[in-house]
């Protein structure tokens, strides 16, 4: 009936070799401007003995440096960055929690493609032309609001540009504008699907089908919360400010099974984070990634903290990340416990009776760094069913985590709601 390849790039369903032949041309250009362009990065590959002619191969970037998150702050602002400022049409920054922001820079072939690759991840999604999407993302330094919002347009979607926070008015909107399609991230889903109810609307009655839902890591246990009480698919969609923002990779629609990498304008990697060895395809690790098409700020193996593996192509030519386990600043140590966010995400979201809110919070004991949970009982639950609920969650964490645990069951609306990208991790160790 319909063609499943229907409104896709032709490179999104080219063989292996296609994409690899690709890759390879606009990597060596890649590396090239970045070495002719950016001191700094030529500066590193000297200290190395490394030149761009030394890539022949794909598997060649390994002998490349990375760059890190401290090389941009230590070329505060645009140190990095490899075409003169008159070239330049657009600044994002991303704040970072201590000391300078981070700051990316676009010319306007960069926006192009960036817009290009937001409306290819749309049409992964299930979006067309004819869909109304509310962009939920914050809007400004940030990449979410403006990344969304010019691949929105480039697919030719009517826009509802609202930007974050403002709840009562993102369901107004929705009740009034109908959008079909709403892209924020989930943690403030989770807001807004409680202010529908609130308001007595039963979220699975709103025009909302499809979210696209990303900025920050979430589970698949939140997905199915998020589809069953929204009646709405949640597709996942990747990004990050240095390496282009939203569209890095997205997830497919008809099969949901982890971001699809646009591999024609970004080059994956996973390493050790430890050695920073590449490891073998499949292989748990930290994701590092060159730039192919950027030309303000082309990146060179760049160190995304960001935990998980590559996966085969399945929906797309291209291949997949399985979904980000959390960040390895993020990771915490408790007792000698690794311990992620998501880890307890899933295990909140399996004890009946609690909502999908929490917060981790850390602190010390004498020398022992010690770890509660706080999170809310649902409506129409009671005090005592929540110290049942506490002993659930806690055995469960102790069981499948390995860390004991405080547990702190609030009332419906007592854990801080987020308005973008949730906090999940509040650290009180006073050296910490
Ligand atoms: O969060 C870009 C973005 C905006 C992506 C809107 C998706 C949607 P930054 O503020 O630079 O950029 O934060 C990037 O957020 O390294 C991950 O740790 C995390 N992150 C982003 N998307 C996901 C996702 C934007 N789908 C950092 N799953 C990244 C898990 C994600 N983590």
């Amino acid at each position: 009936m319909t063609n499943p390849s229907a409104g896709l790039d032709p490179i999104e369903t080219a063989s292996t070799d296609e994409i690899r032949a690709l890759q390879l041309t606009r990597l060596k250009q890649t590396v090239q401007h970045a070495f002719d362009r950016v001191q700094p990065f030529q500066d590193k590959c000297k200290a190395i003995g490394v030149t761009p002619n030394d890539l022949q191969h794909l598997e060649d970037i390994a002998r490349f440096p990375f760059t890190l998150k401290d090389d941009l702050r230590a070329n505060y602002p645009f140190g990095l960055t490899a075409v003169p400022m008159e070239d330049v049409v657009r600044i994002h920054a991303s704040s970072g929690t201590t000391g300078k922001p981070t700051v990316v820079t676009y010319t306007q072939n960069d926006i192009d493609n960036w817009a290009h690759l937001v409306a290819r991840s749309i049409h992964a999604s299930g979006g067309t032309r004819n869909d109304i999407i509310q962009i939920a993302y914050g809007y400004g330094l940030f990449t979410g609001g403006l990344g969304a919002h010019y691949g929105a347009e480039k697919l030719g979607c009517t826009v509802v540009p609202i930007s974050g926070g403002q709840t009562e008015k993102q369901v107004q909107l929705i009740r009034d504008f109908k959008p079909r399609i709403i892209m924020v991230t989930p943690s403030y889903m989770l807001n807004v699907l409680d202010q529908m109810e609130r308001e007595g609307m039963d979220p699975k009655t709103s025009s909302l089908e499809i979210g696209i839902f990303g900025a920050e890591p979430w589970t698949d246990s939140m997905r199915e919360e998020i589809e069953t009480r929204g009646g709405m698919h949640a597709v996942d969609i990747y990004g990050l400010s240095e390496i282009g923002g939203p569209g890095v990779a997205n997830e497919c629609i008809e099969s949901k099974d982890g971001p699809v990498i646009w591999e024609d304008h970004f080059y994956p990697e996973i390493i050790d984070p430890v050695t920073g060895e590449v490891l073998p395809e499949g292989e748990y690790g930290e994701l590092v990634f060159t730039t192919l098409t950027k030309e303000a700020l082309p990146m060179i193996r760049y160190r995304t903290r960001d935990l998980t593996r590559l996966l085969p192509p399945t929906s797309r030519s291209m291949r997949r990340i399985d979904k980000i386990t959390g960040r390895s600043d993020d990771m915490l140590i408790i007792r000698g416990v690794n311990v992620f966010p998501s880890q307890i995400e899933e295990l909140v979201l399996k004890v009946e009776g609690l909502a999908p809110h929490y917060q981790l919070v850390v602190d010390r004991d004498g020398h022992m760094d010690r770890l509660s949970v706080s999170v809310e009982r649902r409506e129409g639950t009671s005090d005592s069913d929540g110290a049942a609920m506490a002993d659930a969650l806690q055995a469960r964490i102790k069981a499948q985590v390995g860390v004991s645990t405080r547990i702190d069951v609030r009332a419906p609306g007592g854990v801080e709601r987020s308005q973008g990208k949730a906090k999940r991790v509040i650290d009180q160790r006073s050296d910490g």
